[in-house]
């Protein structure tokens, strides 16, 4: 008797009608995932770093940063030739001096972001000169700014020489004890909001420690901005 139900022309209408169900349920799943992904990127705080980098710390650091956020990458590029000996005592200079310098783009467009992070090397105690002119160039009002600085040394032992200004304030006045107001004043007065700061100190800091880093600065910037 079993044997016979299960030559039935009744069994091969169960069995297709199981196939026809399972085909339904997996273009169901194919059609839900992107709609669950669409919805969700709609609402997706938008990110935009932007970066100089002389010798490709503050790169690596920005390209891991960007790989493992969702945002988008902007180098800023400076002309001038800033390679060698020569290079590095110009740019000493350039940033001592707070001298500024053409840069690549000059007016990036910032407007589909809400978020933007700012990364440079620290010369001569100020952030490099490419960047003071980007900010000199540039408006970030309306933006939520994390600002990310790479140095030899741990900057943020001079947080101490701090007052009860907003962070970003303190870390500047302290690092740059009061003596580059110029440059100081441009990063404040920008318009932008800044919700954090990460230090990366650099030095003798292989290419692996540095991902490592960035992947605790990851953390960091999504505890900011979620
Ligand atoms: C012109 C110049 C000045 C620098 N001044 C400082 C400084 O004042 N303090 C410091 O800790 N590191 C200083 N550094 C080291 C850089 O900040 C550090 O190596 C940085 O991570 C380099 O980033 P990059 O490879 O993206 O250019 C200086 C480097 C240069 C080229």
């Amino acid at each position: 008797m079993g044997e016979y139900i299960m030559n039935t022309p009744c069994l091969s209408i169960i069995k297709y009608s199981l196939f026809k169900l399972c085909c339904c349920l997996l273009l169901a799943a194919c059609v839900q995932i992107p709609v669950n992904a669409f919805s969700e990127d709609k609402d997706a705080v938008k990110t935009l770093i932007i970066y100089y980098s002389r010798t490709g710390k503050t790169k690596l650091i920005s390209e891991t940063l960007a790989k493992n956020i969702n945002a988008d990458l902007l180098e800023i590029k400076d002309p001038q030739d800033r390679s060698g000996a020569w290079g590095f005592l110009k740019s000493g200079l350039d940033a001592f001096r707070h001298i500024h310098t053409p840069i690549e783009p000059e007016n990036p467009d910032i407007s589909p972001y809400s978020v933007i992070i700012i990364a440079t090397p620290i010369w001569s105690w100020n952030v490099s000169t490419p960047i003071h002119t980007l900010f000199q160039k540039n408006r970030f009002d309306g933006k939520k700014l994390i600002l990310i600085t790479t140095a030899n040394i741990h900057i943020m032992k001079y947080e101490k020489f701090g007052d009860d200004a907003s962070f970003i304030k303190r870390y500047l006045k302290g690092y740059l004890r009061d003596k580059r107001k110029a440059a100081l004043n441009e990063v404040i007065n920008s318009g932008g909001e800044f919700i954090g700061h990460y230090h990366f100190e650099t030095q003798k800091q292989t290419d692996e420690q540095l991902i490592e880093e960035t992947l605790k600065c990851v953390d960091y910037v999504k505890g900011k901005v979620s």
